[in-house]
């Protein structure tokens, strides 16, 4: 059989603190086996042929977690966007971030930007990261630019005013850590996603747990509401 590979994989990282849990570590050595298994995932998502990768790093509802574990999150982004930035220029993957960056840290933000800058035009792939996202929030501020403009939207004209403007909406949306929802993760970009659901928490998701996600997306007929085969 062919093997068809989705164009666009989105990842829903959750688990981390439960995997911390489990080894009685501080929710924040969940988070750092988290961002190190992250690092290897998405070198392996775009060595399958994966064109964009999108990961649900921290939503706008995570913003509420207390401060103590949200200054060790912030700690592990600016160590990601300081040391990873050349290993993807060099493997010219360009990065993206989603998500209402003016309720980070100035400094988280500034490394962001930087990152971003530095990997424009990196055309193997585009890492997408959402960081304090929420979908709901995103559709919202859309709908606003769009009544402000007078404006009567289309799917297209939409779909442009997000802030996944220009990236195709993902083929597979995969969550890990057990959980059954998407927790406000591109509510209207997944309306014909493939879900895959795992109990592997985020830092036991292995690549080849990952390869297991692909051949379930291989085996799925997509009908996009038409009469199958
Ligand atoms: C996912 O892991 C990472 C973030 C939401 C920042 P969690 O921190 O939600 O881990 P669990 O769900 O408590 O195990
Ligand atoms: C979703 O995980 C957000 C991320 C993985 C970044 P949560 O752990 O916040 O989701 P809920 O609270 O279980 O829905
Ligand atoms: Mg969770």
């Amino acid at each position: 059989m062919e093997k068809r590979i989705p164009k666009h994989v989105a990842v829903i990282m959750d688990g981390n603190g439960r995997w911390a849990k489990n080894r009685l570590l501080p929710r924040s050595a969940g988070h750092r086996a988290g961002m190190k298994r992250m690092i290897s995932l998405s070198e392996h998502i775009f060595d399958c042929g994966v064109e964009w990768c999108t990961l649900y790093a921290l939503s706008t509802e995570n913003l509420n977690r207390p401060q103590e574990e949200l200054d060790a999150l912030f700690g592990l982004f600016r160590e990601y966007f300081t040391k990873n930035v050349e290993t993807l220029k060099e493997k010219k993957i360009s990065l993206r971030v989603i998500g209402n960056l003016q309720l980070l840290p100035d400094d988280v933000r500034e490394v962001i930007g930087r990152g971003e800058e530095e990997t424009k035009g990196g055309a193997r792939g585009t890492l997408v990261l959402a960081i304090a996202y929420g979908a709901r929030q995103e559709i919202l501020s859309a709908v606003n630019s769009a009544v402000r403009a007078g404006m009567e939207v289309t799917e297209e004209s939409f779909s442009a005013l997000l802030s996944t403007e220009g990236i195709p909406d993902p083929d597979l949306l995969i969550r890990t850590g057990k959980e059954v929802r998407l927790s406000n993760f591109l509510l209207w970009q997944s309306a014909y996603a493939e879900l895959y659901f795992t109990g592997k928490l985020f830092p036991d998701f292995t690549d080849k747990e990952f390869d297991k996600a692909l051949v379930a997306y291989a085996e799925r007929e997509r009908r996009f509401g038409k009469i199958g085969k």
